[in-house]
Formats: C-alpha cells, sequence, structure tokens
C-alpha cells in the first residue's frame, strides 16, 4: 500500500485529492512540493520515476542529430525543474549551460544545491509570461511533469516557444490523462497552425511513473519559414 507521501510525490491523477481542505491549485501543489521539497527525490525515486532519464536522452539525441553546436555549448532551459533530476541527467549526457526555474523557491533551491544549473529561478509561474526570460535565448526548453493536472495549462506552451530559438527544440511530457483532458494536442495543432512550432515526433504511452505519458518533441521553425510579425 501506498503511503500518503509516495502519493502525493508526483502530479495526481483525477480524484486522488490530497485533502479536501485543498481548495486551490497553488494549495495543492503546494502540499505536493513546497512542502516535501526535501524528501521528493527520495519519493518519487522509490517508484520508479522514469520522466527526466527519457527527456534528456531526447534531448540529446536531438542535439546530437539536428543541431550543430556542441553539446558543451548548448543552451538549456528546464521549466519546472523541481529539485534538479532533469539536470542531473543532462549533466550526465554532457550538456553544461542549464538554467532552470519552478514555481516553489523551495524545489528551486533544491535544484540550486545541486550546483549543476547555471542559473535557478523560484516563484516563476509557466502559467503566465515568464518575464524574466528574453524571446529565442535557449537551444532546448525542458519540461518534465509539468503539463499535469492541476500544474500548468497547455497555453503554457506558448511561453516555451517564446523562449526557443530558431530551430531549437522543445521536450516536453504529458501525461496520457492529462493530454486527454486538456486537449494538449488541439493546442499543438494551433501553434503549428500558426507556424510557430513543428511537432517533429513523439514517443506515445511511454513509461513515466504510476502509468504512462506521451513525450513530445517540437521543433521551432528557423528564421525564414517562422511567421515574420511577432512569432507568438
Ligand atoms: C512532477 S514535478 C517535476 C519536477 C522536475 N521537472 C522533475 O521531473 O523531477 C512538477 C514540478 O512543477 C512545478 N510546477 C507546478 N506548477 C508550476 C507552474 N505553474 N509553473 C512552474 N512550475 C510549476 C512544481 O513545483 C514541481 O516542482
Amino acid at each position: 500500500m501506498k503511503n500518503p507521501v509516495q502519493q502525493s510525490a508526483l502530479d495526481q491523477t483525477p480524484g486522488k485529492k490530497v485533502s479536501h481542505a485543498l481548495d486551490t491549485q497553488v494549495d495543492y501543489l503546494a502540499q505536493s512540493y513546497r512542502d516535501r521539497a526535501g524528501t521528493y527525490d527520495l519519493d518519487v525515486g522509490r517508484q520508479g520515476y522514469h520522466g527526466p532519464i527519457i527527456v534528456s536522452e531526447l534531448a540529446a539525441a536531438f542535439q546530437t542529430a539536428y543541431l550543430a553546436k556542441e553539446r558543451a555549448v548548448i543552451t538549456i532551459l528546464d521549466a519546472g525543474c523541481g529539485t534538479g533530476l532533469v539536470g542531473r541527467q543532462l549533466k550526465r549526457l554532457g550538456f553544461q549551460l542549464i538554467d532552470g526555474f519552478d514555481l516553489f523557491e523551495e524545489m528551486a533551491e533544491k535544484a540550486r544545491q545541486t550546483r549543476i544549473y547555471r542559473d535557478v529561478r523560484g516563484d516563476v509561474d509557466l502559467n503566465g509570461p515568464l518575464s524574466d526570460y528574453s524571446n529565442a535565448s535557449y537551444d532546448i526548453t525542458v519540461c518534465c511533469g509539468v503539463f499535469a493536472q492541476r500544474h500548468v495549462r497547455p497555453g503554457g506552451l506558448r511561453e516555451l516557444v517564446r523562449v526557443t530559438r530558431p530551430n531549437g527544440f522543445i521536450i516536453a511530457s504529458t501525461r496520457k490523462s492529462y493530454a486527454e483532458a486538456t486537449c494538449f494536442d488541439g493546442e499543438v495543432r494551433r501553434l503549428q497552425d500558426a507556424g510557430v512550432l513543428i511537432a517533429a515526433h513523439c514517443l506515445g504511452d511511454a513509461r513515466y511513473y504510476q502509468g504512462n505519458a506521451h513525450y513530445w518533441v517540437f521543433q521551432m521553425p528557423d528564421k525564414a519559414s517562422a511567421p515574420t510579425e511577432e512569432r507568438l
């Protein structure tokens, strides 16, 4: 039987509300992450969390296949970096210039303590504009476990597109249940029709954590084929 800490270590599927006393999304997330930042790695590790390794290995494969720059000089933004599990995998694969942000300062501080990241910011909400981050500043943006129920709406993808360079990649996981409930693929289609991203690849129904997820790879168009006015 799962204990309550294990149950709330990662995003929950609908119907597994942690407490009836929690009314808002932020309260829910705070109990799942801010208050458990110290035990997050242990909790998810015990149950086989495959997200960080799959997202990082996709980043490495697409960098090798399509990006001209050497891995060591590729800039990566880890959106919703949590305690830094994705950063650890990216470092293992040879990436060195990794920035991260998270909604909760307590999670961001854990990521900082890994000393893997160049810069980590807390109190950054992907449901709003990423005002600290400039247009087209990262070669690859990764987002693991963040497009999830009560976390980030599909519209958050637009900000990831904005901060990623032409020809660069976004690699993001979505739980199957989240993708279905939120019509994530509808948002992908809208952005693709607007010419701001290309859905390059999807590892569908793959191992994640207590169930499966889709792993999406989006490529940004090059400057020549991007819309001439503001990209978004
Ligand atoms: C399942 S954890 C994944 C953390 C890390 N990416 C990993 O794979 O271990 C989800 C993370 O998203 C963060 N998060 C949730 N909502 C967010 C939002 N609106 N903006 C930024 N981060 C958010 C949480 O604080 C938590 O650290």
